[in-house]
């Protein structure tokens, strides 16, 4: 069987493919963990997942080669998140060794959904880990699945490298001490309100700020934010409220290493945003997605330009997707 999908026009949307990874964790130990082609999972209606949120999940990729041979792209990163994740929700680690075979497994077996090279599109996975079983107390439970599945997607935010506009929130997305830096469904479902709200003003999502004290940008959407000055700066957030960015991360290596940018985590002003010149969303379902313009209470404040991405987030582009479709080297240990 050969897909038969229009690669070049992917949006980024649910397809059910083949095959997915299934294991389960009882008595204190992971089972080896099979491949089903049921994309349903049957579980207690009491399951701590569905009440009280106790899931965490990953997103990677994986990309066609020009030699046709397909790369992973950190998924050791992907594997290390979900356990760090998991700890703060009390839910067992997946082992690497278990992550690795899941994802691997998964590609291999749908490989016929791993878009062409020179389409731009990628194969999405979702390792989903949940807590399940009938309890119905606030305490963890003592069974979970972990599953990974995948579709072929597109571009997230609409355009890919074209810059779209954002929308400052006067919603909180994560407490300082909360599960912000958790990969975990109760932030999302918190996003989709106000995510909704600045689709309806024809922003493509917006930018949440810290809850502190609603002065320094925190994440954009469900990407983090990234900004550069004139002066060769690359500034991203530090915060513990926000996603740790596999993404960003390898963008902060890269601007630093590769361009020869001055890369750091450090605070972001919604009231300063003229230092910049260059401002971007990344992760790993919105790549680097160029941000035209804020809209603040009183201003709207235009980076680079509404219609074309800068030079600087152009060339991290090239470096970050280079590297991920196998094109450009890529720093030791970064592809599997
Ligand atoms: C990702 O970038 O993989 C995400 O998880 C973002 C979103 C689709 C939830």
């Amino acid at each position: 069987m050969t897909a038969t999908i229009d690669w070049e026009n992917l949006g980024f949307d649910y397809i059910k493919t083949p095959y997915r990874f299934l294991a389960t964790y009882k008595d204190g130990a992971w089972d080896d963990g099979v491949l089903t082609e049921d994309n349903v999972l049957h579980i207690s209606e009491s399951s701590p997942a569905l009440h009280y949120g106790q899931q965490c999940f990953e997103g990677l990729k994986a990309y066609r080669r020009k030699d046709g041979r397909i790369n992973l792209f950190r998924a050791d990163e992907n594997s290390k998140r979900l356990n760090k994740s998991a700890s703060r929700l009390r839910m067992p680690d997946v082992p690497q060794e278990l992550f690795l075979k899941a994802v691997t497994d998964v590609v291999k077996a749908n490989e016929e959904f791993v878009p062409p090279y020179g389409t731009g599109a990628t194969l999405y996975l979702r390792p989903l880990l949940i807590g399940v079983g009938d309890i119905i107390g606030v305490k963890p439970a003592k069974e979970f699945i972990f599953t990974v599945f995948c579709m072929p997607v597109g571009p997230y935010f609409k355009g890919g490298l074209v810059p779209t506009n954002f929308i400052v929130s006067d919603y909180d997305r994560a407490a300082p001490n909360g599960t912000g830096a958790a990969k975990t469904g109760g932030n999302y479902a918190a996003s989709m309100l106000p995510g909704e709200e600045a689709h309806k003003q024809n922003f493509s999502d917006c930018i949440y700020l810290d809850p502190e004290t609603h002065t320094k940008i925190e994440e954009v959407g469900s990407a983090n934010f990234f900004g550069i000055t004139a002066d060769n700066r690359f500034i991203t957030p530090k915060s513990p409220s926000i996603l740790p960015s596999i993404t960003k991360y390898s963008l902060l290596y890269l601007a630093s290493e590769r361009l020869g940018l001055d890369a750091i985590e450090g605070d972001i002003y919604i009231d300063h945003l003229d230092e910049f010149v260059e401002a971007g969303a990344c992760g790993t379902a919105a790549v680097i997605s160029p941000i035209g313009g804020i809209q603040t209470k009183d201003d709207f404040h235009v980076f680079y330009s509404e219609t074309e991405v800068g030079p600087v987030t152009k060339s991290l582009y090239d470096e970050l997707v280079g590297i991920q479709f196998g094109d450009k080297p890529a720093p030791e240990g970064w592809i599997i």
